[in-house]
């Protein structure tokens, strides 16, 4: 199956594939993953080589305080621009396609653009948004979280990783503190491109994903303190062990979402006992948690679980904190550009369907400065945050041709009378 605009308007597939593998490089493991968390250095290799294909693509670049990327082309008026990208910041150990197939395609977009010289009323940016991954610097989704103003920009830069870093002095260090105000490029429409991350296209044998809501999440980081004592000599009943009570909790948690989906996924990502060794009862426990739900009331049922579960440990003479370090509302896209979407892939001969999208993205941030909405591609067996991640060429072709087409009809005079607010 392939693209069939009568126009001819596609895509270079090969620079479109050759760049993805070849930032996929960057921060490569034996193991066969990349890591490249916000703003390390490996994160600076990358954006060096996005300005620089930005810049082959004949881009205006921009950099703005959050250390937002922006690719521009101009437009014949200055009304609010159309704007597509993701992120290429990765978890650990990730696989290529992550965010980084937003951005590269979006450069492809622009590239191509400017090399069929079409004539665009808008102007066209290509954004790369700052720490969406949110491992090192939490909360996640900050670049797009600045540009909505759900977060401050002096409190964003000021935010400090647990490694202790600081945003705004890792931004200096790698030479990314632009001085662009988040603010002066803000879209009248957003379009995030996307692999699925999720089994459904893959298995349905679909092409593309029209993305109509986004979950909503909720991040926690608990610790539990208890007594740290010998594993031989203190009686089952006389111990106050943070460690037992940490997995009873965790365990209770799994159980509700698999059992009555509240929330309708959660995950203890992350659990670290102390002392740490074989025969000692752990005296401290601190773990994570990734509530996820498309429906508030059921996270905050989630939320209100953890706050009993808490208070019952209290009860059995354990000492708990619990930190609230990311949370975002479910989302849902704009109903006139999904119906764009979806006409637009039908116009290309690409079934598409209606979906939600399970994890987070800049675009759910976007949606509350703009009309935005995303497009999916299939994702293998449905696998990422995972270096075995993979989608095929022609599918990533495909996107991306169904991007481009969808920006020259938004940036186009067309755009205004699709009855998208904003445009
Ligand atoms: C980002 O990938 C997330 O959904 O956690
Ligand atoms: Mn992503
Ligand atoms: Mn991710």
């Amino acid at each position: 199956m392939t693209t069939t605009d009568r126009s001819g308007r596609v895509i270079d597939r090969h620079r479109l594939l050759a760049r993805l593998q070849e930032l996929g490089e960057i921060g490569k493991e034996p193991s066969g993953g990349r890591t490249r968390l916000a703003l390390t250095s490996e994160d600076k290799e990358a954006r060096d080589r996005v300005v620089m294909w930005l810049e082959e693509a004949g881009a205006q670049v921009r950099v703005d305080r959050i250390g937002n990327i922006y690719g521009l082309v101009d437009g014949e008026v200055r009304d609010a621009p159309v704007m597509i990208g993701s992120h290429i910041d990765t978890v650990p150990c990730a696989g290529a396609y992550d965010g980084c197939y937003g951005v590269v395609a979006g450069i492809e977009v622009l590239q191509t653009l400017i090399q069929r010289r079409e004539r665009l009323r808008r102007r066209v940016i290509v954004a790369a948004f700052t720490n969406e991954e949110g491992v090192r610097f939490a909360p996640d989704l900050l670049g797009s979280r600045v540009l909505a103003k759900d977060t401050a920009l002096n409190d964003a830069l000021a935010i400090s990783a647990r490694d202790g870093a600081l945003v705004g002095e890792e931004l200096q260090r790698i030479g990314y503190a632009g001085e662009t105000s988040p603010w002066e490029l803000l879209p009248g429409v957003f379009v995030e491109l996307h692999i699925e991350q999720g089994p459904l296209l893959d298995a349905a044998g679909i092409p593309i994903g029209v993305v109509e809501a986004v979950q909503g999440h909720s991040w926690w980081r608990v610790t539990i303190e208890g007594a740290a004592n010998h594993a031989g000599t203190t009686p089952m009943d006389a111990r106050r062990d943070a460690g037992a009570a940490a997995m009873s909790l965790a365990t209770k948690i799994m159980r509700r979402a698999s059992d009555a989906h509240v929330p309708n996924v959660a995950t203890v990502g992350t659990m670290t006992l102390e002392p740490n060794v074989i025969n000692i009862v752990p005296g401290r426990a601190t773990f994570t948690i990734d509530f996820r739900d498309h429906r508030n009331e059921t996270l905050r049922n989630a939320e209100r679980q953890l706050e009993e579960g808490l208070r019952e440990l209290q009860g059995m003479g354990l000492r708990t904190s619990s930190e609230c370090v990311s949370r975002h509302a479910p989302v849902r896209f704009d109903a006139g550009l999904c119906a764009l979407l979806e006409a637009l892939s039908a116009e290309l001969g690409l079934p598409a369907r209606r979906m939600l999208s399970g994890a987070s993205h800049d675009a759910q941030m976007m949606a509350g400065v703009c009309p935005t909405a995303m497009i999916f591609v299939p994702s293998h067996l449905g696998i990422s945050h995972n270096p075995r991640e993979h989608t095929e060429p022609d599918a990533l072709a495909r996107g991306a041709d169904l991007l481009l087409y969808t920006v020259l009809r938004l940036a186009s005079d067309a755009g205004g009378r699709d009855g998208i607010a904003g445009i």
